[in-house]
């Protein structure tokens, strides 16, 4: 039984996996494509949008330090997908890496956990997107009727339309294929990118020094509210829950975490890239650097424009704009945060369906969804099936709730690839890597304890809905993956037919 858990897939077996013909994805892409990939799916909702209530409620101007701890625990894992994907470029990212190393039911709850951090995600950044939309709509005299809004009406009934409609819009242009979908992404990244720059050279005249004072405000019990609420670090130790002071700048990084989410993403794209073992390190890196600066940039310029206790939760960078008297710049970031926030979507449902499509072509979910379109090379079935569910949840959930959800989630991804890299040195030292992580296992478990510190931060009713996701998921693997998994069929089958496996 632990045998057949823990059965892994060979390396090379993967690799060969995917040259099949009709489960082939095109390859296509260059380290450009994949560094305008990340960057495309990196900034979004957690800059745009989160940057404001994690200043405002729980890190202060402190939270450009917020920034730059969440940076320094995802360039940690960021060497170990980097190690990973440049050894099994095999669509599918963390999920692959585990099932070459962990074994099956690691690979499994990996697989499970990514589909809650991308499809979750693709959802939140979805309505944040459709919140940027209505406020441009409000400039221009128009609204929706509440009930399309997202907003609970008087009936209980609230269904967020716009949001919808984009997961749906994305998923038709991902079904027709991946090169449209990277040209489409370069000219948003292009606008994106500019939006940011703007807020940092032109919201740097608007600073006054005054706003950092205090810059690490002094440490507040919180309202009295649900214990759950509490980060789980303060409830292990008996702590009394507290917003600010240092702790609060982990409980902030811990939530603004978010902001990076997608560097991981760019590995899921590692089968469609012309030359993996080079590339997808460069472009995960790559990324990642650009995003931390730009992030530390704004968290200081914004929170130097406005007195923390001020900003506000839902536009803070353009409203910090409107504060000092520039509501021309606020329309110019709406616009370029409603724009850039499509490729954050389009980006995670893109990895989301290469999660879904790796699993099924291994026979852990049906191998009914790893068909590839005759034509258009892509995973279309399951693309169609997941940007339509996708689009039932933005329409119903809101956001803050669902981020730290999906920041637990990739928590614990991260956890896993780092061990994993540990795992594989020792057992396949022969595989060339590309791109070898330094110093291992010290950085690696260093990436471990720093990723379950930021999970330590999140709340407790996080890790209770985390661990109700993961049962489920398990539940799943035993009630079907376990029996119609490839290597199950290959285990079945005569000794001499079946292809080795290094389980
Ligand atoms: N990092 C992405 C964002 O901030 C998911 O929206």
């Amino acid at each position: 039984m632990t045998s057949t858990l823990l059965r892994t897939k060979n390396v090379e077996q993967s690799i060969q996996d995917t040259e099949e013909p009709e489960h082939a994805l095109r390859k296509s892409l260059s380290a450009l494509d994949l560094t305008v990939f990340g960057v495309g799916v990196i900034i979004g909702t957690g800059i745009f949008v989160l940057t404001g209530a994690a200043a405002r409620n729980t890190a202060g101007p402190a939270v450009s330090l917020s920034f730059i701890l969440a940076g320094v625990v995802c360039a940690l894992a960021a060497l170990s997908y980097a190690e990973f994907a440049s050894t099994v470029p095999v669509a599918g990212s963390a999920y692959t890496f585990s099932y070459a190393s962990l074994g099956e039911l690691p690979a499994w709850i990996i697989g499970w956990d990514l589909v809650l951090e991308l499809a979750l995600g693709t959802a939140v950044v979805a309505v944040g997107w459709s919140g940027y939309i209505h406020s441009l709509l409000d400039n221009a005299g128009w609204q929706l009727p509440e009930y399309l809004a997202g907003r609970e009406t008087a009936t209980g009934f609230g269904f967020d339309l716009l949001a919808a409609l984009l997961v749906l819009g994305l998923t038709a242009i991902l079904v027709v294929g991946m090169k449209l979908s990277a040209r489409f992404t370069s000219i948003v990244v292009a606008i994106k990118v500019g939006v940011v720059l703007v807020v940092i050279i032109a919201g740097a005249f608007f600073i006054n020094g005054g706003n950092y004072e205090p810059f690490i405000p002094p440490e507040q019990p919180t309202v009295a509210g649900s214990t759950l609420d509490a980060p789980l670090i303060q409830l292990l130790f008996g702590w009394a829950p507290s917003n600010f002071g240092v702790m609060g700048i982990f409980t902030a990084a811990s939530v603004v975490f978010f902001a990076f989410i997608g560097f991981d993403v760019v590995a899921t794209a590692a089968e469609e890239t012309r030359n993996p073992q080079r590339d997808v390190p460069r472009g995960i890196l790559g990324s990642l650097v650009i995003c931390t600066l730009l992030y530390v940039a704004v968290a200081i310029v914004v929170t130097g424009m406005q007195k923390y206790s001020e900003l506000s939760v839902d536009a803070p960078l353009a409203d910090a704009f409107k504060a000092t008297g520039h509501p021309w710049f606020a329309g110019l970031i709406s616009f370029g945060a409603a724009v850039g926030l499509t490729t954050v979507c389009m980006i995670l449902l893109l990895g989301q369906t290469r999660v879904f499509f790796a699993m099924s072509r291994d026979g852990l979910l049906p191998r009914f969804f790893s068909r590839t379109h005759p034509r258009f090379g892509t995973p279309y079935r399951p693309t169609i099936l997941l940007g339509v569910v996708i689009a039932v949840v933005a329409g119903f959930t809101s956001l803050s709730e669902l981020a730290e959800l999906v920041n637990i989630g990739t928590l614990f991804a991260f956890v896993v690839v780092a061990l994993s890299v540990i795992i594989l040195r020792r057992s396949r030292p022969d595989l060339p890597r590309a791109f070898r992580t330094p110093l291992v296992p010290f950085l690696p478990a260093l990436s471990v304890l720093a990723s379950l510190w930021l999970m330590l931060n999140l709340p407790a009713e996080t890790w209770l809905r985390f661990g109700i996701w993961m049962a489920i998921g398990i539940a799943v693997y035993f009630l079907y993956g376990r029996t119609h998994s490839r290597l199950a069929r290959v285990e079945d089958t005569p000794k001499k037919a079946a292809p080795k496996t290094n389980g």
